[in-house]
């Protein structure tokens, strides 16, 4: 029989540390939700202590979700194990993730401590945490750059303390997949209670290096059974090893002889959930999930996977939950097929909400020929802006070749009315400065990204802007048909986000 492998999903605290991509409470339920549905097992919920809103994230999705076992994080602090046990009150199964960091870096820098008083702070952290929890993990922070002898002491003190799964974090995203293969072998020939199954080894690798899902499937061959991940691979920095790939490797592997609980045809769906309700756009070729993952252009591969698909497939699109025969909505589409499709996609609504919905639907339906998922969600997610402060009411635009584009522009700022015009090297700009006009705030827009949802001139445009004010980075999102006033509401987006 195959062996199981632990799925332990960190879409909710490591990726959603993502600067501008936080979710809020109802978010992080839908997605919770979606995960659960996807077949994870632990679903890592937030850091209590962190702040009020991980708190009550914490709680909420422990009150949402049946069967998945719900972990909060926490420092090897008995403060922060005091606020998870209270958050995971409501979880039908509820872990604790305790840790410290190991590296040398982190004791001398970070914890001004020796190795010994580390290894202290560690037991004493579990045996804690164990007071008011069966199910502890423990994390070395920085394993990936801790001595193997000195980790293997850290792990066997933890173990011998009570802690039921140890995490080998490599925090960087630093290790050779071979150096991390060896370093989860050397804890599994060193470590007591390891190989008899009493405690499991974890795998959370950083991709820093781009080698994040290659070091975690060495770290699986050489005996951990459960991995760290996310949706879409989304985490700080370059993120974190991605959910879609390492399920994908092990059901193309079969020879591999080790089994997850996902059903892989609720990935796709998953994966455009997150990367909609996160405003974090897929990269195309993104191995599994990107628009391009299962296109073939060159002639030789078409001709090839038109005789037969495994020519050039090792996987079908069917297998991730791509159907490419789904029917597509259009402006004839009626409200049941979109409510279908938005549940399909994770997406649950009041009835409420989807008659708003419905009404935007029909909208752009009679702007664009077929309405594809990404628009659909796109449109969901439009009723999360509805409550901002600053609405844009219009936005008229005269722009050409050879001549200075204008712009007017009306706002409504919680309830009154504004208008404003400017000139403008350009749309976006003139657009932006007389936004600028009626807000009168030293604001720089320090990033802007365009891009086409899928294809097509009549297709809606998603912009991402990055906007400094007061010492603070803040990052907004738009998405229109018409790619200036997706600019405009991407910048409002930012202006509703700054600490006022
Ligand atoms: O990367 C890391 O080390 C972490 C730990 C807090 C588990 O995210
Ligand atoms: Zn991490």
């Amino acid at each position: 029989m195959n062996e199981r492998l632990f799925i332990f999903d960190t879409t909710l605290r490591d990726g959603e540390q993502v600067p501008g991509c936080q979710l809020n409470t109802v978010e992080k339920i839908q997605v919770a939700k979606q995960l659960e549905a996807l077949g994870v097992d632990v679903i890592e919920a937030g850091f209590p202590v962190s702040s009020p809103g991980d708190f009550r994230s914490v709680v909420e999705i422990s009150k949402a979700v049946t069967w998945p076992t719900i972990c909060a994080l926490t420092r090897a602090v008995q403060r922060d194990i005091d606020v998870a046990v209270e958050a995971l009150q409501y979880a039908k199964h509820k872990r604790i993730h305790t840790g410290i960091g190991t590296s040398e870096s982190h004791i001398k820098y970070k914890f001004n401590a020796t190795r010994e008083e580390i290894i202290e702070r560690a037991v004493a952290a579990v045996k804690y945490a164990k007071r008011y929890c069966e199910d502890v993990e423990f994390y070395a922070e920085d394993a990936g750059r801790t001595d193997n002898e000195y980790l293997a002491r850290v792990i066997e003190a933890v173990v011998k303390a009570g802690a039921t799964v140890c995490n080998i974090p490599d925090t960087t995203g630093y290790c050779l997949p071979s150096e991390f293969g060896a370093k989860i072998k050397y804890l599994m020939e060193h470590v007591d209670g390891l190989s008899n199954g009493q405690c499991i080894l974890s795998t959370h690798c950083h991709n820093d290096l781009g080698m994040a899902t290659a070091n975690t499937m060495a770290g699986v061959l050489a005996g951990a059974r459960q991995v760290e991940v996310t949706i879409n691979g989304i985490g700080e920095r370059a993120g974190n090893t991605s959910l879609e790939e390492i399920a994908m490797i092990l059901k193309c592997h079969r020879g591999i002889g080790i089994d997850t609980n996902i059903n892989t045809q609720k990935i796709y769906s998953t994966s455009r959930l997150v990367s909609s309700l996160m405003n974090m756009p897929i990269q195309p070729n993104k191995a599994i999930v990107g628009r391009n993952a299962f296109a073939h252009s060159s002639g030789i591969h078409q001709d090839g996977v038109l005789k037969n698909a495994q020519t050039y497939e090792i996987m079908s699109p069917k297998d991730v939950g791509i159907d490419e025969n789904s029917i597509l909505l259009t402006a004839r589409s009626g409200r049941a097929a979109l409510k279908h499709r938005l549940q399909v996609l994770g997406m649950d609504m009041t009835d409420e909400v989807l008659d708003k919905t419905y009404e935007a639907f029909l909208h752009l339906a009679d702007q664009k020929k077929e309405i594809t998922d990404d628009d659909i969600l796109m449109l969901a997610g439009a009723d999360r802006t509805a409550a901002h402060a600053i609405q844009l009411d219009y936005l008229q635009v005269t722009t050409g070749m050879g001549v200075r584009s204008v712009a007017a522009i009306g706002l409504n700022i919680s309830g009154e009315k504004f208008e404003a015009s400017a000139s403008g090297n350009g749309p976006v700009d003139a657009a932006i400065k007389a936004l600028k006009v009626i807000i009168r705030r030293q604001m720089t827009l320090k990033e802007f990204t365009i891009q086409a949802i899928s294809k097509g001139s009549d297709d809606v445009g998603k912009v991402h802007m990055q906007v400094e004010y007061d010492g603070h980075l803040y990052y907004g999102f738009g998405a229109n048909t018409d790619i200036v006033t997706a600019s405009v509401e991407a910048y409002i987006d930012c202006i509703n986000k700054f600490k006022k």
